[in-house]
């Protein structure tokens, strides 16, 4: 068996689960490609899984390789694609339910996969599908956001947050973003036209009626968020279902978001990118070596865009 480095998990547990050490390379399907990964990155879904919290919905045979988030070469294509060629450089947001990027090989429907931006390198386009797919969702097709309407978006210096930012401020609306202060300068760089730093003053006080607010945090802040949805808005999550009753009682909708693969938004996405509209934020690049580092650092809640891992230059 032709065996490859990988971080897989044999348990369920924190951060030392993580074993970075040989597995065997995968085996592609008629309607899967190959990638050589470039890069991979960390997004919290993965410590989530690493835990064992989603177990129930995505009920994984181990080992587990994690991470959903590549950017590479394509290695070689199965006998029904015709997309893709071996050599094309290629991002995605594989499926949750096999084995992730945390590898130096993975096999990827070909329907998940698109042409990587081609202005960034690997390591920028890793940081991109996951996060950017989940902030399109939320802002375009749930939230239906358009130019000249006003968007709250929660944890906006965050990996998804930082999307939503640029493509709110894209598609010409007025954008608020929560964050601590030491994030407000490269908020407002980012596109934000206010911001709001949740340590000295509450959002719902200071904040005029919104037609989108974009919710990243759930709980309490969740719950403040009904206070500014315009009657006609929405709030849209992607942490937990809003209440039926809240969105009633203040004549707004609600949605929640759970992201699936979306290789047409990525081609949109890399198109935006390489014009120069939309830049990935990458807080750290680490090896994969260092896996338990990465998911530390993601777990403290305060990472400045995206946590990626360098996998081959
Ligand atoms: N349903 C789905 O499909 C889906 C998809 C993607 C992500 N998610 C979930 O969405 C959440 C956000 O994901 P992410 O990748 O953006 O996480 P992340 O990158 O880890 O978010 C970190 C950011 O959160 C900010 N933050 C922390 N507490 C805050 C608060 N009370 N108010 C405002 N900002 C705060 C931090 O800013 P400061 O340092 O300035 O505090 C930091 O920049 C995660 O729970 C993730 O699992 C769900």
């Amino acid at each position: 068996m032709t065996m490859m480095k990988a971080v897989r998990i044999h348990a369920y547990g924190g951060p030392e689960v993580l074993s970075y050490e040989d597995a065997p390379m995968p085996a592609i399907a008629e309607d899967d490609v190959l990638i050589r990964v470039h890069a991979a990155a960390v997004n919290p879904v993965d410590w989530k899984i690493r835990e064992g919290h989603l177990q129930k919905f995505l009920p994984y045979p181990l080992p587990l390789i994690l991470g959903w988030d590549v950017s590479g070469v394509i290695e070689a294509v199965g006998a029904n694609v015709t997309t893709f060629q071996p050599g094309d450089e290629v991002y995605a947001r594989p499926s949750l339910e096999r084995n992730g990027a945390y590898a130096e090989y993975i096999a990827v429907k070909a329907s998940e996969v698109a042409f990587k931006p081609k202005t960034i390198d690997h390591g920028q386009a890793a940081a991109v599908p996951l996060a950017a797919i989940t902030a399109w969702h939320s802002l375009f097709e749930a939230g239906q956001l358009t130019a000249g309407q006003r968007v709250l978006i929660h944890a906006a210096a965050g990996g998804v947050g930082s999307y939503a930012v640029q493509f709110a401020r894209w598609k010409g609306a007025y954008v608020i973003g929560t964050a601590s202060g030491r994030n407000r300068d490269f908020l407002l760089e980012l596109g934000a036209n206010q911001v709001i730093d949740y340590n000295a003053e509450a959002f719902e006080d200071v904040v005029e009626p919104v037609d989108v607010v974009f919710d990243t945090i759930g709980g309490e802040v969740q719950q403040r968020s009904w206070q500014i949805v315009k009657p006609g808005g929405i709030l849209v999550s992607v942490i937990s279902p809003p209440s039926e009753e809240q969105a009633i009682a203040h004549q707004c909708r609600s949605a929640y978001v759970f992201i699936q693969p979306r290789a047409d938004w990525l081609t949109e996405i890399a198109q935006l990118i390489d014009v120069g509209q939309v830049k990935p934020i990458v807080e750290a690049v680490l090896p994969l070596s260092q896996a338990a580092e990465a998911h530390q650092m993601s777990q403290t809640g305060r990472t400045r865009g995206k946590i990626v891992f360098q996998v081959r230059d």
